[in-house]
């Protein structure tokens, strides 16, 4: 009788270019279990669908990413408390028949700063973020969590900051561009949620002169590594941590629901998507 491997996936669109099935390939490989992480291409029409099917598909649970997040934690029976706080959910996973769901950006992006820059939110107080999307929210709630309490949520389109200030409370200030130089001054972190200095998308240009030099600059871009944001931070002395470390460590607790095994992020899986993203590997 032929032996039924735990498979789970990642469910997008598109989906083609997910670096997901990598991480968790190599984590199967390292741990010596045996598995699968597929990518699924769902049109959001089908996403509903899918998702109530996931186990006739032959999967036991799944990441979810674009444009799907919000849709996904609609269909849980059970949420984190994350979940519950971002109303989106891009791990889930089942209990018994109940279909469980995390946002695990909010940890991905804690545990590469943990990991990178340790120590960065011992006197942490006021944040910068630049963008409102969706990614923005996940890091305001991180931030709030470590105790930030002055938070300039900085954005081209005022509107979109200030949903998302009315949604996590007083804490958050929506800031239109034009202030971003003056909410520098006294910054304990700058974040770029932002799609600028993306491959193939304009530079983010800005002036980090009222930037303290010992402000943690962080982009969650990764792609390049180093952004024109983190190089420009660097050049000046501020310490940065660049936002491959959020991929990788959000794929953790998924990765330890489906398969039992909870992984390490390992530099030798960094240097592997870190190749892939240089491309040296196919
Ligand atoms: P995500 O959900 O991944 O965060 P998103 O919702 O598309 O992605 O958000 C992208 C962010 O990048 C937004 O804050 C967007 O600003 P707007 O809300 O004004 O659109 C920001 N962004 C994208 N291109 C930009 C540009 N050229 N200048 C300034 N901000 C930009």
């Amino acid at each position: 009788m032929s032996e039924i491997m735990p498979a789970a996936c990642v469910i997008g669109h598109p989906i083609a270019h997910s670096r997901s099935p990598m991480i968790h390939g190599y984590w199967l490989n390292q741990l010596g279990l045996k598995g699968h992480y597929n990518r699924e291409d769902v049109l959001p029409e089908n996403f509903a669908e899918f998702v109530r099917s996931l186990r006739d598909h032959g999967y036991v649970g799944c990441n979810v990413t674009l444009p799907h997040k919000e849709a996904a934690f609609r269909l849980l029976d059970r949420a984190s408390a994350r979940a519950q706080h971002l109303q989106v959910a891009n791990t889930l996973w089942f209990e018994g028949d109940v279909l469980c769901g995390d946002n695990t950006d909010v940890e991905g992006f804690i545990a590469n700063l943990d990991d990178r820059a340790p120590h960065w939110d011992t006197h942490l107080k006021k944040a910068v973020i630049l963008g409102a999307g969706g990614a923005a929210a996940s890091i305001i709630v991180g931030l709030q969590e470590r105790g930030a309490t002055d938070i300039r949520l900085v954005n081209r389109t005022i509107e979109k900051a200030e949903i998302l200030a009315h949604r996590f409370g007083p804490t958050v200030h929506p800031t239109p561009w034009s202030d971003l130089h003056q909410s520098l001054t006294d910054a304990d972190i700058l974040v770029n949620t932002t799609s600028l200095g993306m491959k193939g998308q304009a530079e983010l240009d800005i002036d980090l002169d009222p930037l303290p030099r010992k402000a943690l600059v962080t982009d969650i871009v990764y792609v390049p590594l180093e952004t024109g944001l983190l190089r420009q931070a660097k050049q000046r002395g501020n310490p940065i941590v660049d936002g491959l470390g959020m991929l990788l460590f959000q794929a953790v607790p998924g990765f330890e629901h489906w398969f039992g095994q909870r992984p390490t992020v390992t530099k030798e899986l960094r240097s592997l998507i870190e190749d892939h993203i240089r491309g040296v590997t196919p």
